[in-house]
């Protein structure tokens, strides 16, 4: 028998409830915090949905600086413009408020204003365990789990790179969950962050890096996005359903941090550096032929999966259940309206040219390594080149 060896690290506060966000103000000063620089993008700033964030501090009477230019897939330059403004003022924690890239944008900021340089001198496997300052994640969708993972992704702008940066210095101290703010995602984005959460929690579970701790959380969390994600992208305004997400979302987040991504996510990232497809996105593209070439290595545990996430039947048997997923995650697809890379805009030639590229960089990543049967170059490239066919048969 294997004796367990887990390395188990989240924030030292989650506040998790609707509404939650109003006792923002509280949650800093449990820490002696009161110099935040609030950490978000342009839509949230222009849409209003910032004054969530800024509103209780107001009340508290803080009136923090906001930096705003954060991007999609965020950028060492934009962490650089990040880090100039930390250095220009006397601030003493970072509010990543918005999705995963404002989130991994304050994560990186904190990375590199502590330890100068360039970003991707923090690449993994490098430990990126020290901050400059604390983070307060509030996560506004349901979501990638930033604001508890150990995780920043960043993409290295000189090479057309998306770099996993990993540590204890990525590690928020607090989080506040709140689903309310989660009411005003639209429903491409709720699905493409509702199946980034999946992916996070599938991917934890058939890890080689699966530990109990991480098995708890990622089976929670299928069974809660199984239930709820068709509900939170057919009615946004759904309470149940946008609750469970968060739920799931926040839940699959402890859980990878505390295991690992694996192959889809290896292959994931290549496609938003160079293809700009949203990251949850690029996941749901890849996951049913990811998972029918993973099966092999990791079947009980991909039925154990296929029967929490509602796919498959308790008494189905193994076999059974683990096919099941991946004719589930196809019809996952269909409803919730996943594009083909081609439906996506991207022209045949380029993804062709730069398949062997993208494999090259999904297997220096690491995660691959994780996965229940790791591929070699060719494999991955054969798994490209079969998503691209695929799921253009989907149309
Ligand atoms: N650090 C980690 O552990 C981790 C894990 C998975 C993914 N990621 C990274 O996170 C990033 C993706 O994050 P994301 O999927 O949350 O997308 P995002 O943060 O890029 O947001 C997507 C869009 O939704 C908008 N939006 C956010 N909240 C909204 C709301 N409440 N109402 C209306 N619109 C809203 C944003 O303004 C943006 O236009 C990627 O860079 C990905 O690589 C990080
Ligand atoms: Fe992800």
């Amino acid at each position: 028998m294997t004796m367990v060896n887990a390395n188990i690290a989240a924030p030292r506060l989650l506040l998790v409830a609707g509404g939650a966000v109003r006792q923002l103000a509280d949650v800093l000063g449990k820490f002696g915090l009161s110099r935040p620089l609030v950490v978000s993008d342009p839509f949230m700033v222009s849409s209003g949905h910032i004054q969530h964030c800024l509103e209780p501090l107001a009340v508290a009477g803080m009136t923090p600086a906001v930096f705003s230019d954060t991007v999609s897939d965020p950028t060492d330059t934009v962490i650089e413009a990040g880090v100039t403004q930390i250095r220009a003022g006397n601030y003493d924690c970072l509010i990543g408020f918005g999705g995963g890239s404002p989130i991994d944008t304050a994560k990186a900021m904190a990375i590199l204003a502590a330890g100068g340089g360039k970003m991707r001198d923090y690449k993994a496997p490098v430990a990126a365990d020290k901050g400059a300052l604390p983070i307060i994640a509030i996560p506004t969708t349901a979501g990638t789990g930033s604001e508890c993972t150990r995780f920043t992704v960043i993409t290295d702008t000189e090479r057309d790179e998306k770099m996993l940066i990993a540590g204890l210095g990525a590690l928020p101290l607090a989080a506040v969950v709140d689903y309310e703010l989660t009411f005003s995602v639209p429903p491409r984005t709720t699905a493409d962050t509702g199946v980034d959460s999946f992916t996070h929690a599938l991917e934890a579970y058939v890890s080689k890096r699966a530990n109990p701790f991480s098995d708890a959380l990622a089976l929670s969390a299928m069974e809660l996005i199984g239930k709820h994600i068709r509900t939170a992208y057919a009615e946004p305004r759904n309470a149940a359903a946008r609750e469970g997400m968060m739920l799931g979302a926040t839940q699959a987040g402890l859980a990878f941090s505390n295991s690992s991504v694996a192959l889809v996510h290896g292959m994931s990232r290549p496609i938003g550096a160079h293809f700009h497809v949203p990251h949850g996105l690029s996941n749901a593209m890849l996951l049913p032929a990811v998972t029918r070439w993973s099966l092999p290595g990791a079947e009980a545990r991909y039925a154990e999966a296929s029967r929490r996430v509602g796919f498959a039947a308790a008494g189905d048997t193994d076999a059974v259940a683990a096919a099941k997923l991946v004719t589930g995650l196809e019809a996952w697809n269909r409803e919730l309206s996943v594009p083909a890379p081609a439906g996506y805009g991207i022209k045949e030639a380029e993804w062709n040219g730069k398949m062997q590229l993208m494999a090259e960089q999904a297997l220096a990543s690491g995660s691959p390594n994780n996965n229940p049967r790791v591929p070699s170059a060719a494999e991955i490239v054969t798994l490209y080149r079969e998503v691209w066919t695929g799921a253009a048969s989907n149309m």
